[in-house]
């Protein structure tokens, strides 16, 4: 049986896969690689440093910056991304997150969030959903990043459960990878062709509820 729920949190419980990807466009711009639409999915769930480096890739131009220089570029999207962070409230959860957490907790779920974001607490802080999550993985102690399933595996660890008895919640295909190498129950959230991969797809948050998750797995 189910008992704990592993949220991803930029592109699920927010609306900040936007702000990520407006950031990081500005960056793009700046070294003129051309961004589009695959480049901004390719880079949902991916590190900061992986991120950038697949901006990079995509000219072919990860040989043309020096560490100290992608670097500096890293810290430019982080200085753009938090500029959009600190004007974050509550208006910034996305439909039908905030109810789907309260009656996860009222049948006594346990919740942990994987998510790869350094900024993850300052984001949860502004959203005022803090207290919902009994753990959170922290992505500084990670090896491997999303597609792999540590940080996944870590989401269950954390709340002392099977990977079994969990459903991970990702908006990302890489993230999707993550939790069905991890060995729990996925849920994609957007793109149903993009999360292919996943056990169960809803097309936008306000799909999430216990009722339609319990539908999926009859
Ligand atoms: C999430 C987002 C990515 C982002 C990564 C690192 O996984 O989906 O777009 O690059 O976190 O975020 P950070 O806030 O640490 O730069
Ligand atoms: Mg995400």
């Amino acid at each position: 049986a189910i008992k704990g729920f592993v949220f991803d949190l930029d592109g699920v419980i927010t609306d900040t896969s936007v702000f990520h990807s407006q950031a990081w466009h500005q960056v793009a711009d700046k070294v003129g690689v051309k961004w589009d639409d695959t480049l901004a999915d390719a880079l949902k769930g991916i590190s900061r440093m992986d991120s950038l480096n697949l901006i990079l890739a995509k000219d072919h131009k990860e040989n043309d910056f020096t560490e100290e220089e992608k670097v500096a570029l890293a810290t430019e999207k982080n200085d753009n991304y938090l500029k959009l962070v600190n004007q974050m409230t509550p208006a910034n959860i996305l439909p039908g997150i905030q109810a789907f957490l309260e009656d996860l907790k009222a049948q006594g779920y346990l919740l942990s969030l994987a998510s790869a974001s350094k900024n993850s607490p300052l984001v949860l802080k502004k959203l005022g959903l803090s207290d919902y999550f009994t753990k959170s993985v922290d992505p500084a102690s990670l090896k491997h990043g999303k597609p792999d399933p540590e940080i996944f595996r870590r989401g269950a660890e954390i709340l002392n459960l099977d990977p079994a008895a969990c459903i991970g919640v990702e908006d990302a295909a890489a993230g999707v990878q993550s939790i069905n190498g991890a060995g729990e129950t996925s849920i994609g959230i957007g793109d149903p062709q993009v999360l292919a991969a996943a056990d169960i797809n809803f097309t936008d948050t306000a799909q999430l509820t216990l009722a339609n998750i319990k539908a999926a797995l009859d």
